[in-house]
């Protein structure tokens, strides 16, 4: 899993032969540059994830709940679901959180909306923990991350997210659990993995947390053919003659 906010990288990772495509809240970073996931709202999803699945024939595409449209009451969240599942034509939503959201994540799948979970690190709930350390580090915290993810199995979420946990931790899920489990940061001991396309390819380049492989390195690509251009059109070599009527 890769994510992706737009039509152009949505058909790119579609043909590339990605398994399933999320449109992440963490848009809120990468394309509107805030500092957190907070305060994006289900209206910029909803354009972000449309544009994907125009984009993405093949993949499943998989869009976050934002912050603020389910935590307050499984009406809340059922409602916000839909308006994504209708608007956006998205196969699935993520939601993140256990036992706090479980009457919202039911209200879903009673509706025939398929849901993905998401323990471990939860970049919503940054103002509730100060910080984007590891997570589940101590016991008590493991456990209730066990039985988080048992309770979304049990309600019928067909996949969980796990995010930048002890390695041991999330291999002891992934063999608990009959679903599968995807990691970020929680080892190779889980069932697949999701990344940040943009934190892959090499666009952003700020950020470099230990579990971040990049396998390009765009901004560098990038800030040399914008160079390269501006050059060009500085000189007057572009355009040349054959590239105009
Ligand atoms: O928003 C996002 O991109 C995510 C992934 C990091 C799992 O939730």
């Amino acid at each position: 899993m890769l994510t992706s906010y737009d039509y152009s990288m949505a058909r790119i990772l579609d043909a590339a032969g990605i398994d399933v495509i999320l449109v992440g809240d963490s848009a809120a970073n990468v394309m509107a540059g805030y500092e957190t996931t907070v305060p994006i709202t289900l209206d910029q999803m909803i354009y972000h994830a449309r544009s994907v699945t125009r984009g993405a024939k093949r993949a499943l595409v998989v869009v976050d709940m934002p912050f603020g449209t389910y935590q307050g009451n499984p009406k809340e969240a059922i409602n916000s679901a839909v308006r994504i599942m209708k608007e956006t034509e998205a196969d699935a939503i993520k939601i993140e959180g256990g036992e706090e959201i479980i009457d919202s994540v039911k209200r879903i799948l009673c509706a025939g909306i398929p849901v993905m979970g998401h323990l471990g690190l939860t970049p919503q709930s940054i103002h509730k923990y100060g910080t984007y350390n590891v997570r589940a580090k101590e016991t008590e915290e493991a456990e209730k991350l066990l039985r988080d993810a048992h309770l979304l199995e049990e309600a019928g979420c067909f996949a969980i997210v796990l995010e930048k946990i002890p390695a041991e931790l999330a291999t002891r899920v992934a063999s608990e659990l009959s679903i599968p489990i995807i990691g970020i940061g929680a080892g190779g001991g889980v069932d697949g993995q999701v990344l940040v396309a943009h934190d892959m390819l090499g666009i952003t380049n700020e950020f470099s947390p230990r579990f971040l492989r990049r396998y390009a390195s765009l901004h560098d690509v990038m800030t040399g053919a914008f160079q390269h251009y501006i050059e060009d059109v500085r000189n007057g070599d572009f355009p040349n003659s054959k590239e105009q009527y």
